[in-house]
């Protein structure tokens, strides 16, 4: 209890952007921490949307009791306009002042950090908690929920080995990244894929066609794996992922490289191919033990900063410690996926 501020007697919790599973843990963290401080947790239900309507409750103990294995998030999320024009910061604080809220964790990836930071900078104190499936926040090293994500969709492809094996078949296997490809790359490391293509790394469909020529008829192969964020850029414009259909926040739905990846395969080679889109299934599973450590870790640092009094930080995984990172280091940048890391997962192919 050492240095904590009397003032901090209400702490609010908030989940913004993609669920991601262990945002429960997360919150049963700070729950638990509030409830052992005589502090009270209070929940801002539906983001940044239901703060400004009011959907604000303080969360009991029974809401918080056999949550740190389910995913999704209890406080429901939604992405949000809120902070886009100037001003919504102030309106945000004033929110959280008429529901007597001294301070806020904010538990999101890219956008909800940005918030958090613009909040704080009104002079209200904020510590950010990163959960993003994406692993893109910088400051830390891993996001919650990344490594649930990776666990997915490396079972999705341990398993559509076995068909595609069956029937001499490419399997495109598109999966989530919008700007970056951690999840393609790591996965594709550990269930073994032949190919992986990010954002970070535009591909032609002459160099992935080349490869996979190689790989069937040099190295005698009859299948082949080919993971795909929903991002990956083909440098020559023949493959476009962007929908034109828009999200809330104006950015276009994506979803469709791998289909589109998979057609010209077959065009081009002649080999059978197909596509496999994963889709939300990537942020529903249960989180795995890593995830809900690492939740409960950041969470419990982001309790402990906000309640010392400190502002406009996030409790980010740096080695083996988890330890402060100002939010002004943090929005405003993507952690991508480096050189040496996509080389790794292109070498089994
Ligand atoms: O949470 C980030 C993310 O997983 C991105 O990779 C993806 O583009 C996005 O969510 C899609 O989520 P939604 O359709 O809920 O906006």
């Amino acid at each position: 209890m050492r240095g904590y501020t009397a003032a901090m007697k209400r702490i609010g919790l908030i989940t913004s952007g993609g669920d991601a599973p262990g945002t429960n843990a997360c919150i049963r963290t700070i729950a638990r921490r509030c409830f052992n401080a005589g502090i009270t947790p209070v929940g801002v239900f539906d983001a940044w949307d239901g703060l400004l309507k009011g959907n604000v409750r303080d969360i009991a103990r029974d809401d918080v009791t056999g949550i740190v294995q389910t995913a999704g998030t209890i406080l429901r999320s939604s992405r949000s306009r809120l902070f886009l024009a100037p001003g919504d910061a102030e309106l945000a604080r004033a929110a959280l002042a008429r529901h007597d809220i001294h301070g806020l964790c904010v538990i999101g990836g890219n956008g909800s950090q940005t918030a958090a930071h613009l909040l704080a900078q009104t002079g209200f104190p904020v510590i950010g908690v990163p959960k993003t499936i994406d692993n893109d926040l910088v400051g830390t090293e891993l996001t919650v929920g990344f490594l649930t994500a990776v666990e997915m969709v490396t079972h999705a492809l341990d398993n559509l080995r076995a068909t595609a094996e069956s029937h001499n078949r490419v399997m495109v296997v598109e999966v989530m990244g919008r700007n970056v490809g951690w999840i393609a790359v790591e996965a594709a490391i550990a269930g073994g894929a032949d190919l992986a293509l990010v954002p970070e790394f535009p591909f032609t469909l002459e160099e992935i066609c080349a490869r996979l020529r190689t790989r069937h008829e040099t190295h005698g192969r009859n299948y082949s794996i080919v993971v795909i964020a929903e991002g990956a850029v083909d440098s020559q414009g023949v493959i476009d992922p962007q929908s034109a259909s828009q999200d809330r926040l104006g950015r276009p739905k994506l979803g469709g490289v791998g289909a589109n990846l998979a057609r010209e395969i077959e065009t081009r080679l002649g080999y059978d191919a197909r596509c496999t889109t994963l889709g939300y299934l990537q942020r529903s599973a249960s989180p795995c033990a890593a995830d809900r450590i690492l939740a409960t870790r950041v969470s419990d640092k982001a309790f402990d900063l906000l309640v010392e009094g400190q502002t406009g930080l996030m409790a980010g995984l740096q080695g083996t410690r988890v330890a402060p990172v100002p939010l002004a280091d943090v929005v405003g940048k993507l952690k991508r996926v480096t050189p040496d890391y996509f080389r790794l997962a292109q070498v089994f192919g």
